[in-house]
């Protein structure tokens, strides 16, 4: 196996060799290379990449599926960024913000295509459960954003259905790319469902690790804008935990949820839930997802070397600060 960051150096360098229609059409393809070539972690190919290899030594193969795994996530987050109203990402503007909503939806469709004819440039004997689990998985994405939506409205949100929501909008990708990844290294269909577990689990802990920097996160290092979920009333872990855990903490919770948003409401909050040490508790929540996902690693056939590699992503990943 490679280090973690080789497989992420051999996402990018592809990611950075795409190449789109110049001229007339710019105004639907200068939006997509904006979005695609501003960085970000690339943790989705980079799982592609990584689970290939483990597999079947064969990440060359996985290469323009990786990319179509990070291009349909880049779509999602042109079409999030305008349900949450976010203007940064990744430190700069976002596209709705910098062109204008119609752009974002127009551009993000596209991307989805792209996406899919990336995803698809496997061998033909795989194809069709590829593209299976591509598109069970962006159904489960879409799923997810709708709960999310719904949450902002309702005071209250049980914790299992937080964790139902987080697995659809966020795990649903991460497992899709490791068995995508899997498929491809020619993994059993055991393996590859182990795979799928993986992802889901370690998306869950991502997506607590995303909520917990969203209000406890540096905004030059995290690259969004501090406070943007209390803002919107969003359920994070951090809200659903404190709120479910009652009393006057959870009651001036409330309270502070129906305030304007802006610099007080982030403040207000962002007081309660430290009195609450909820930093701890949702730091202890991640470790706990992130155990359940090497816990699903364990289950596969894969090499002490393979599982190594693996342990090394999860860990990178929980105590990340972007
Ligand atoms: C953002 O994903 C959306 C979430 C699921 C939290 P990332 O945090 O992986 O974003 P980039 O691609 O690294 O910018
Ligand atoms: C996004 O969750 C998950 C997606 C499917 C895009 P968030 O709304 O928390 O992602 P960020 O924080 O904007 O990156
Ligand atoms: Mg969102
Ligand atoms: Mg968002
Ligand atoms: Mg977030």
């Amino acid at each position: 196996m490679k280090r973690v960051s080789e497989y992420s150096a051999l996402a990018e360098a592809e990611i950075r060799a795409l190449d789109f229609p110049k001229g007339k059409l710019d105004a639907l393809y200068a939006p997509i290379a904006y979005g695609m070539q501003a960085g970000g972690k690339r943790l989705r190919p980079t799982l592609v990449l990584m689970t290939a290899d483990a597999f079947g030594k064969c990440p060359d193969k996985a290469l323009r599926p990786a990319v179509g795994i990070e291009m349909f996530h880049n779509f999602t987050l042109l079409h999030d960024d305008v349900m949450d109203k976010s203007d940064l990402r990744r430190g700069r503007p976002t596209v709705h913000s910098k062109w204008d909503a119609n752009t974002a939806i127009l551009s993000g469709d596209t991307m989805l295509t792209l996406a899919t004819k990336l995803v698809s440039d496997v061998d033909d004997s795989i194809l069709r459960q590829v593209l299976d689990t591509f598109n069970n998985q962006a159904l489960r994405v879409y799923e997810g954003q709708r709960l999310d939506m719904d949450f902002e409205n309702q005071d209250e949100v049980a914790l299992d259905d937080y964790i139902e929501m987080i697995k659809a909008k966020t795990g649903a990708l991460l497992g899709g790319a490791a068995k995508i990844g899997a498929l491809i290294g020619g993994a059993s269909k055991e393996d590859a469902d182990r795979m799928y577990e993986f992802g889901v689990m370690l998306g869950v802990a991502f997506q607590i690790e995303d909520d917990y920097l969203d209000t406890f996160g540096n905004a030059d290092t995290f690259g969004k804008p501090i406070g943007g979920d209390i803002n919107n009333n969003k359920k994070t872990f951090l809200m659903v935990k404190a709120i479910a855990s009652g009393g006057a903490n959870a009651e001036a919770l409330k309270a502070a949820l129906k305030l304007p948003a802006g610099p007080t409401k982030i403040k207000a909050v962002t007081r309660i839930y430290e009195t609450m040490g909820m930093p701890a508790v949702s730091k202890a929540e991640a470790a706990a997802y992130s155990s359940k996902a090497l816990a699903a690693i364990k289950k596969t056939s894969l090499s002490d070397d393979a599982r190594e590699a693996y342990r090394k992503l999860i860990e990178k990943l929980v105590g990340r600060s972007k």
